[in-house]
C-alpha cells in the first residue's frame, strides 16, 4: 500500500490527531503518511512513498488547527499535539476545483485508454467527486504533439502528461539519471526527454522507474498497450538495476 511519502527514520514518536483519531508516528513523518497510517485516505497525485515529497499537485491539502490556509499534507511534517482535518466542505470544494483544472487539460478518452481502470487521475477524479468540468477541454495543443515511441519498451504520450514530476523525480532519485526535464510553464509545460524530446537520444537507461512512477498513461509499457495490464505481477530486482520492476509472473 502506498502511504504517500517515504518513512521517517527517527526513533522519537510524535502524537497527532487526524479527524479525531490519535496516531503516534516517528518525528519527521508527513501528515499525509500519518493519515494513511491512521487509515484515513487523503487524495494525492504527485506524492508516492518512494519519492521525496514535492508538493506540486495540491490535492492533498488539509486544515490544521491554529494554522492559516490549506497546507499540502505531503510536505507538512507532524508536530506534537497537532490537530488535522482532512475532510470538510471547503477542502472538498477546493480539491474538486484543482481536479477540474487537471481534467480540463487531459484527453477525455478513458474508455479507450490503456490505463482505464488503472489510472490514478481517473481514480482521484472519482474520489474527490468530480462530476463536471466547467472549463471544457483545453489540451488541444498537447494533442498535436507526437507520441515518442523511440524507446523499445515504453511510449511517451505528452497529451496524457499532468506534469506531476513523478517521472522526473524517479529518474533522478531512483536511477540517478537526468534523462527528463520539464519545459515551459502553466498549461504549456511538458515533460521532455533529453534535449531532442526523444527517449532514445536522452540519458535514459530504460530502467522503467519513470513508467512505474507515472500516474496516468503518459508513460506506458508497450506490452501493456498491446496485451493489456498483467493479471498478476511480482516484484523483482535484477542484478544490474536497483529499481525493482514489476513483471508478469504468468
Ligand atoms: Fe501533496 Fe501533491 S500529493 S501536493
Amino acid at each position: 500500500k502506498d502511504l504517500g511519502t517515504p518513512p521517517a527514520r527517527s526513533s522519537k514518536l510524535v502524537t497527532v490527531e487526524i479527524d479525531g483519531i490519535k496516531v503516534k508516528v516517528p518525528e519527521g513523518t508527513s501528515v499525509l503518511r500519518a493519515a494513511s497510517i491512521a487509515g484515513i485516505r487523503i487524495p494525492k497525485l504527485c506524492a508516492t512513498d518512494t519519492l521525496k515529497a514535492f508538493g506540486s499537485c495540491r490535492l492533498c491539502i488539509v486544515e490544521i488547527e491554529g494554522k492559516k490556509g490549506y497546507p499540502a499534507s505531503c510536505t507538512t511534517l507532524v508536530e506534537e499535539g497537532m490537530k488535522v482535518r482532512t475532510h470538510s466542505e471547503r477542502l472538498e470544494k477546493l480539491r474538486r476545483g484543482i481536479m477540474e483544472l487537471y481534467i480540463s487539460d487531459h484527453p477525455l478518452d478513458c474508455l479507450t485508454c490503456p490505463a482505464n481502470g488503472n489510472c490514478e487521475l481517473q481514480d482521484m477524479a472519482g474520489y474527490v467527486g468530480l462530476r463536471e468540468v466547467r472549463y471544457g477541454f483545453d489540451g488541444k495543443n498537447h494533442l498535436k504533439l507526437p507520441k515518442d515511441d523511440s524507446n523499445p519498451y515504453f511510449t511517451f504520450d505528452p497529451s496524457k502528461c499532468i506534469v506531476c514530476y513523478r517521472c522526473v523525480r524517479a529518474c533522478d532519485e531512483i536511477q540517478n539519471t537526468i534523462a527528463l526535464t520539464v519545459e515551459g510553464r502553466g498549461f504549456a509545460s511538458l515533460v521532455k526527454p533529453g534535449p531532442t524530446g526523444r527517449f532514445i537520444t536522452s540519458e535514459c537507461v530504460s530502467c522503467g522507474a519513470c513508467v512505474f512512477a507515472c500516474p496516468t498513461s503518459a508513460l506506458m509499457e508497450k506490452s501493456v498497450i498491446e496485451h493489456g495490464m498483467p493479471d498478476r505481477s511480482v516484484k523483482t530486482t535484477c542484478a544490474f538495476c536497483g529499481v525493482g520492476c514489476s513483471f508478469n509472473a504468468e
